[in-house]
């Protein structure tokens, strides 16, 4: 058999003309984004100016919060574009991703969130940045520079609280707890949503490989640049 043309879809003109099951495919992808970038911005990001420790952490996480509040509008603007209602793209609309239910106290807590879960929204938004459809390839390339400053903030503040024995003790604590709860962040093994995304050269790896990848990352991230540990899974990836 052999391959087809991959599929190049230029802008939303080109967009509209697509088989109904492509356009649903970019759209559960972009609503996806504008929901959790939402989201996070409001139950981390926003409420981690607070618990920033001094004036200098306070401004890098109001540039953190404003980037992720601007992820959000991009995301949306987009899906706009592409027919997507208003409303759906609201954590009322769609219910957001379980990694945001982790009930985020302390400074430790926020730093570790955009150490680990940060840098599995890279992995993600490189994937996309190969994307058939090219303002969703383009939004992704764009993002990736913030979202690359996201998770270098969570290991500089890291590293910075690791200096002493009480920070090291959090940060551990933190990584015990919030790690446990990104794998599923990359969603199922064997996905059909997953299988049809790439497909249509949405999307380029399977989720099962994304996650090996974001565990393998992020065990060199805490056990060798960190010098943590990093727990163990119930399904080790
Ligand atoms: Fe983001
Ligand atoms: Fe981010």
């Amino acid at each position: 058999m052999t391959a087809a043309p991959a599929l190049q879809v230029r802008d939303e003109q080109e967009f509209e003309r697509q088989p109904e099951d492509y356009k649903t495919a970019v759209r559960k992808i972009v609503r996806s984004h504008a929901v959790n970038e939402l989201y996070g911005a409001q139950v981390f990001d926003e409420p981690a100016i607070a618990l920033a420790p001094t004036p200098y952490a306070k401004w890098l996480t109001c540039r953190v919060a404003m980037e992720e509040y601007g992820h959000h509008v991009r995301f949306r603007e987009l899906g706009e574009k592409i027919g997507i209602p208003m409303q759906e793209m609201t954590p009322h609309g769609k219910k957001p991703l379980s990694i945001f239910e982790f009930p985020m106290k302390t400074w430790a807590e926020f730093c570790v969130i955009k150490l680990l879960a940060d840098m599995a929204e890279i992995i993600q938004v490189e994937d996309l940045s190969t994307c058939s459809f090219h303002p969703l390839r383009n939004l992704a390339r764009m993002t990736m520079p913030e979202e690359r400053f996201h998770a270098q903030f969570g290991r500089e503040f890291c590293t910075e609280l690791c200096k002493t024995e009480e920070g090291r003790k959090a940060v551990q604590d933190a990584i015990d707890r919030y790690f446990p709860m990104l794998p599923a962040f990359f969603g199922r093994d064997g996905s059909i949503n997953n299988a049809q995304f790439r497909r249509f050269g949405i999307k380029q790896r399977k989720n099962e490989e994304m996650r090996v990848d974001y565990v393998k990352r992020a065990r060199q991230l805490v056990e060798v640049e960190l010098g943590l540990r990093l727990p163990t899974l119930p399904r080790a990836a």
